[in-house]
């Protein structure tokens, strides 16, 4: 493990941080654990990679421990961490309940708690300092008013690709795309499935939809993260449907592969998510065991739509990034 001798006093006054030491870490090396989900899509490789850069760049000892998308594995890497009296943990939570126990031995440790990327569910919001999330419901009402306005024109049956069941992007998004697409009865869900954000499970889920529903009667395919669609897109070809044309598509996540496939005119739109989420968390986390002060409860990341015309650019903006 690189440990770098940067002390988290010496952090604090790096990013303008001032007042009273928050916690028993003043004059030692700042150490952090970071439970990670897994490696389920390249959004998430994105944020890893992202997350090892922002640790670098603040000199932070940054453990990751990667839970292969299960709550267990990452229930046990917070014990882990608390053994290891680290100054504070970033939680990517696979699923939105189940927290509680584990977060009040955090708490009873001293140990500050992030929420990155996704939230959880609980009455005693005290278990966690702050969240770096988006606001998953704009993701999905942003997919939802982009399909709206582009299909107002036909008769528009729906293919929702879910995420993991039971994380908060998978309820959130929907629910926002639910809210959009209400008063427009032309646009129907008429199948929704999970494909636990991952490529080959959606492609198999997508290639069923084809079968059951008959490719042409599909008019648009809402998924929600780009990997899934790239899954889906693959099952459409292999069908003999032209993605992008005859069938729309809309994503979010904003990764490299969903504006190449914009690009090649295989897909309609995306709903960009920052993998830059573990930066904010450490500059908060050290500014609270500085100054004692708790930051905003949440730290909301932008949400932007990206259409065709911007895609080509976007590819060789990102396709290197992370
Ligand atoms: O929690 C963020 C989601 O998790 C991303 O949209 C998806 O790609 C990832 O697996």
């Amino acid at each position: 493990m690189k440990r770098i001798g940067l002390t988290i006093a010496g952090l604090a006054g790096m990013l303008g941080a001032c007042g009273q030491g928050g916690g028993s870490a003043s004059g030692e090396e700042m150490v952090v654990g970071f439970s990670q989900i897994g490696s389920e899509s390249g959004w998430r490789t994105a944020e890893t990679n992202a997350a090892r850069k922002a640790a670098e760049e603040r000199q932070v000892d940054l453990r990751i421990s990667d839970a292969q998308q299960r709550q267990e594995n990452q229930i046990k890497a917070i014990r882990a961490f608390i053994a290891q009296g680290v100054h504070g943990i970033l939680l990517a939570p696979v699923v939105a309940t189940g927290w509680e126990q584990v977060l009040k031995e955090a708490k009873a440790a001293n140990i500050p708690v992030i929420l990155v990327d996704r939230q959880i569910e609980t009455a005693d919001p005290s278990l966690y300092l702050s969240a770096v999330t988006s606001d998953q419901v704009l993701e999905g009402r942003t997919a939802g008013e982009w399909l709206t306005k582009t299909a107002a024109d036909r008769d528009c049956p729906v293919v929702e690709l879910q995420g993991t069941v039971g994380s908060s992007p998978a309820i959130a998004r929907k629910k926002g795309f639910d809210e959009a697409i209400a008063k427009s009865s032309n646009i129907k869900i008429v199948r929704s499935q999970s494909g636990d954000f991952t490529r080959a499970r959606a492609k198999e889920v997508m290639e069923s939809a084809i079968k059951s529903l008959g490719g042409t009667r599909i008019c648009a395919v809402y998924a929600h993260n780009d990997d899934m669609m790239i899954g889906a897109i693959q099952a459409m070809k292999e069908a003999g449907l032209k993605p992008g044309k005859d069938v729309l598509t809309v994503s979010i996540d904003g990764v490299p592969d969903i504006f190449k496939a914009m690009a090649d005119g295989e897909a309609n739109a995306t709903v960009e998510l920052t993998p830059e989420m573990v930066g904010p968390a450490l500059d908060m986390l050290v500014t609270y065991k500085k100054d004692g002060k708790a930051p905003p409860k949440w730290h909301q990341t932008p949400t932007k739509l990206y259409l065709p015309d911007t895609a080509a650019a976007e590819y060789e903006r990102r396709k290197n990034l992370y």
